[in-house]
């Protein structure tokens, strides 16, 4: 497994739950002796334990060296980072993949199936093939494509129990390799979608472009129901409940964050458009997103009073969704600093993301817990739907808030006993 990020180090610690022999692999020395010692370098659910466990049965290790990693492996994955290029064009960067293919050529030194998981736009797995070619012409490999549906804060769960397998392949030869790789799951008659390599590299692309769609579009419904005073919620279920729409991912809220759907609509839009196929859902889904963000600076604007200078804004939540420390691409991060110039101050709370959160915004004080978030705040806005925000003591937060103004960006809480618990309350789309 080449890539100790979230990717790689989850789909090896499952790869050895199924009884395989992992070797992970990173350049950064530093993190391979601190997993070494049990620390891990993401905050994910379950992964600690199953990664200990693996460890001490002597089949996940860790090394920097590439060569104890690939040489007598009967697959290399490859699970280094695509972030989105720093051209700031939408394109996904490619140098961690290609990096990696060179430097893992030279010991490919039998027959090796080299699997690409990172998400990468469509032909990756046979510019990983060419340069494999180049840097070992003498190497015996197939490139499979392996597409990943992992939920940060449910990984593991999504690893152990997927919807679906999607492998992209080219050879009876490498299927016979993945088949058994991933035997525990053929067993449990997960379906699998066996496929070209262009079509399985696209399927990614497709999936989480559907799912930004389908978040743009009830966030774009919620505002609708603000206007003219319906519900998001009931409006939701019932649409949901309808078998072809489906009730998951119609929750609204204050835009879509994280590491994979901002980057992977961008890529999808440029994969589309360079080859003269626009495509406009994902565009406008896209669009719509940013605006999503844009209206949660004026809704807690105007939940002050029309200016937001001077005023304490206590924040319950930094993370782009629960059970996570990821702040990339979070909601909270975007909304807040438009307001933080205007003159409000931040007072913050977050489960797991606090530390990260202070080295890009040490403007912001971090509190404790959600009642410190409340002392004498003008207004406290929950942006992420963590387990322990959901069942505050309400009177002890209104006690020690400046103005009892809750906006809840999540609608976890109920609009009607809100109220009665004397709070001015705002949710997404609760009109
Ligand atoms: C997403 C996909 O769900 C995974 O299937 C995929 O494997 C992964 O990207 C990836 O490409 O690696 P993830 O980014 O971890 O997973 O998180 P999601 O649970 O999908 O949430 C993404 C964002 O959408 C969050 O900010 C969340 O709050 C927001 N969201 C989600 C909504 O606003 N409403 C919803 O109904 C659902």
């Amino acid at each position: 497994m080449i890539g100790t990020g979230y990717v790689g180090l989850v789909t090896g610690a499952c790869l050895a739950e199924f009884g395989h022999r992992v070797i992970c692999m990173d350049k950064d020395s530093s993190k391979i002796e601190r997993l070494r010692n049990g620390e891990m370098p993401i905050y994910e659910p379950g992964l600690d334990a199953l990664v200990a466990k693996n460890v001490k049965d002597g089949r996940l290790s860790f090394t920097s060296n590439m060569e104890e990693s690939v040489s007598q492996a009967k697959a290399v994955f490859i699970a280094v980072g695509t972030p989105s290029s720093r051209r700031g064009d939408g394109y996904a960067d490619l140098t961690y993949i290609y990096a990696a293919a060179r430097d893992l050529a030279p010991y490919l030194d039998k027959y090796t199936v080299v699997v690409d998981k990172s998400t990468v736009p469509v032909g990756t797995a046979r510019q990983v093939a060419r340069v494999i070619r180049e840097a070992n012409p003498a190497a015996q490999f197939d490139v499979v494509s392996n597409p990943e549906f992992l939920r940060e804060g449910a990984a593991i769960n999504d690893f152990m129990r997927p919807d679906r397998v999607v492998i992209g392949i080219e050879t009876e030869r490498a299927s016979e390799v993945m088949k058994e790789i991933y035997n525990p799951l053929y067993l449990i008659a997960t379906p699998f979608v066996i496929t070209g390599l262009e079509t399985a590299e696209l399927i990614k692309y497709a999936a989480n472009a559907f799912l930004s769609m389908k978040i743009s579009f009830i966030n774009e419904m919620a505002n609708v129901c603000e206007a003219l005073g319906a519900d998001v919620i009931d409006l939701a279920k019932a649409v949901g409940l309808d078998g072809r729409i489906g009730r998951k991912f119609l929750h609204a809220g204050p835009g879509y964050g994280g590491s994979c759907f901002p980057k992977d609509t961008l890529a999808l839009l440029r994969i589309a458009q360079e080859n003269g196929v626009p495509v406009r859902s994902v565009e406008a889904a896209v669009e719509v997103n940013a605006a999503q963000k844009a209206r949660m600076v004026k809704k807690i604007r105007d939940a002050l009073g029309g200016s937001e200078a001077g005023k304490t804004i206590g924040v319950l939540g930094l993370t782009f969704k629960p059970e996570t420390d990821d702040l990339r691409d979070s909601p909270a991060l975007t909304i807040l600093p438009p307001l933080v110039e205007k003159g409000a101050k931040i007072q913050a709370h977050d489960p797991q993301g606090m530390a990260e959160a202070a080295k890009m915004f040490p403007e912001f004080s971090y509190v404790k817990n959600a009642y410190e978030a409340s002392e004498n705040a003008d207004v406290l806005v929950l942006f992420t739907e963590w387990n322990q925000y959901r069942a505050l003591d309400l009177q002890e937060l209104k006690s020690r808030m400046k103005s009892p103004v809750f906006i809840d960006l999540r609608n976890v809480y109920n609009p009607k006993q809100m109220k009665e618990a004397g709070f001015s309350y705002v949710g997404v789309g609760r009109g």
